[in-house]
């Protein structure tokens, strides 16, 4: 069963699972998992995100009555940089209404036709038309999205610890006054949600996580029926003085042992902190953990503090690679809701032949750090494509090297050393990075 959506003009019929009829939804979510090559899951596990799904909007392609496409989008917010980060106002958090883009697939039966750039412009329009400012996905390969406008607009770093090394530390452990206590998955649900949400505000790019995202992490999605083979979980909890907790992590075990000795590899789920001094106590509470000789820390920022605390310069070593793309739906939304780093004036037009992200503007930077973005016929000073734009709005890639490969265009000389400098944020990442 399924619900016409939308048609595209090359009679693409777009149509939508009925969400109602768990039959039709795992047609779809199976027709997903077969072109990833990934299992299909269990009903439970479709039962337990279908609530979730049934407020996103999922869309694709039937041939013959068996989906071929599949596309799904909901609306969250993406962050930019706020006073923390330009050296401002650090409570200040600012992110802009952003579509999540997830779940893309083409059966390969039916690629190169057309099918992905149709439920593509289907999704940006609505994006567009219901005021996101930007849509945002993860990538699997990275050669697809710069055709729709995309651009980097974050990265995420997996790193790796070798742990004797690391335990030679550049701060004092003890940095952060407070107790760390061990406590159940349901108590992280207590007092994760609101801890991870404020720390993904100061990291750019980043998104927010939501209910399924946090019955992922905690791996009750597939369902609970894996529980009794489950390695072991540590759930750690740092609370301040007054007993207000500050940061949490979740730590997987894996047991090896060689040549008669312990060689056992924690696996960080999770580690968020609002305090640097507190992610560091949370960070040396897993490098210190007995029979531990590695760590291994996958979707974090490429700024995460770890990378800094110890004095050994090889003990964290980091595979970094993108992370969000953005497509800039909205310019001058976008660039006068991020915080600047320093005031001054530029024109730049940024150059969007197929979308709506196109225009010239005067960016007018206050002492305080506020954007005014107004369209003007001044010559520009810069000129850029529009997947060069989420750069410039987190700060991800630095402003010179982008110019130096060609993907900015100086009109007045300065113009790109300006820029860098409004532009300018000095990240230190204390939460993963969202996945979707
Ligand atoms: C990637 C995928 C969604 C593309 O779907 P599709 O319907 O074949 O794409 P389209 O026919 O609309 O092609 C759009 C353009 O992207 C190009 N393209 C598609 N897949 C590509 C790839 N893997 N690498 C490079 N370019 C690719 C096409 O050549 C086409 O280019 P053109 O407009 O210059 O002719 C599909 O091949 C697929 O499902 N692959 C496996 C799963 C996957 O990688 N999903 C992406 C999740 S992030």
């Amino acid at each position: 069963m399924t619900n016409q959506h939308a048609t595209d003009q090359r009679a693409t019929a777009i149509l939508s699972p009925d969400l109602d009829d768990v039959d039709a939804a795992r047609s779809w979510r199976d027709s997903f998992a077969d072109v990833f090559g990934v299992s299909r899951g269990t009903r439970a596990e479709l039962e337990a995100v279908l609530p979730t799904w049934r407020g996103q909007r999922l869309t694709g392609v039937q041939d013959g009555g068996r989906w071929v496409a599949t596309f799904r989008s909901w609306r969250g917010s993406s962050t930019v940089p706020g006073g923390a980060l330009t050296g401002h106002d650090p409570l200040d958090a600012r992110s802009v209404p952003s579509e999540l883009v997830s779940t893309v697939s083409v059966s390969p039966t039916h690629r190169r036709r057309g099918l992905l750039t149709a439920l593509m412009r289907d999704c940006l329009d609505h994006a567009r038309a219901t005021g996101a400012v930007v849509a945002t996905l993860f990538a699997s390969e990275s050669a697809i999205y710069g055709r729709y406008g995309y651009g980097v607009a974050s990265e995420v770093a997996d790193l790796t610890v070798a742990v004797p090394q690391a335990r030679s530390w550049s701060v004092a452990s003890t940095a952060a006054p407070g107790r760390l206590r061990l406590v159940e998955d349901d108590d992280l649900l207590d007092v994760g949600p609101d801890l991870f949400e404020a720390a993904r505000l100061r990291m750019p790019g980043a998104v927010g996580r939501n209910e399924v995202g946090w019955l992922r992490l905690l791996e009750r999605i597939p369902a609970p029926e894996a529980d009794t083979a489950r390695p072991p979980r540590l759930r750690v909890v740092h609370e301040g003085q007054d007993g207000t907790v500050d940061g949490y992590a979740r730590v997987g075990l894996d047991e090896r042992w060689e040549d008669g000795g312990p060689a056992y590899t924690a696996t960080v789920h999770d580690l968020t902190a609002l305090d640097p001094r507190v992610a560091a106590v949370l960070w040396r509470f897993v490098l210190d953990l007995d029979l531990v000789r590695s760590v291994t820390a996958e979707h974090r920022s490429p700024a995460d503090l770890l990378r800094h605390l110890p004095v050994d310069g090889r003990a964290v070593r980091a595979s970094v690679r993108d992370g969000h793309w953005w497509r800039v739906l909205d310019t001058p939304a976008l660039l006068s809701t991020r915080r600047w780093s320093a005031p001054g004036r530029l024109v730049l037009q940024v150059v969007d032949p197929d979308g709506p992200a196109g225009g010239t503007w005067r960016l007018d930077v206050d002492e305080d750090g506020h954007a005014e973005v107004v369209p003007t016929d001044a010559l520009p000073d810069l000129t850029l494509p529009v997947h060069a734009v989420p750069a410039v709005a987190t700060g991800v890639r630095p402003l010179p090297l982008l110019a130096a490969a060609g993907g900015l265009d100086e009109h007045r000389p300065g113009g790109v050393a300006l820029l860098e400098r409004l532009a300018h944020v000095a990240p230190v990442a204390l939460a993963g990075v969202q996945g979707f």
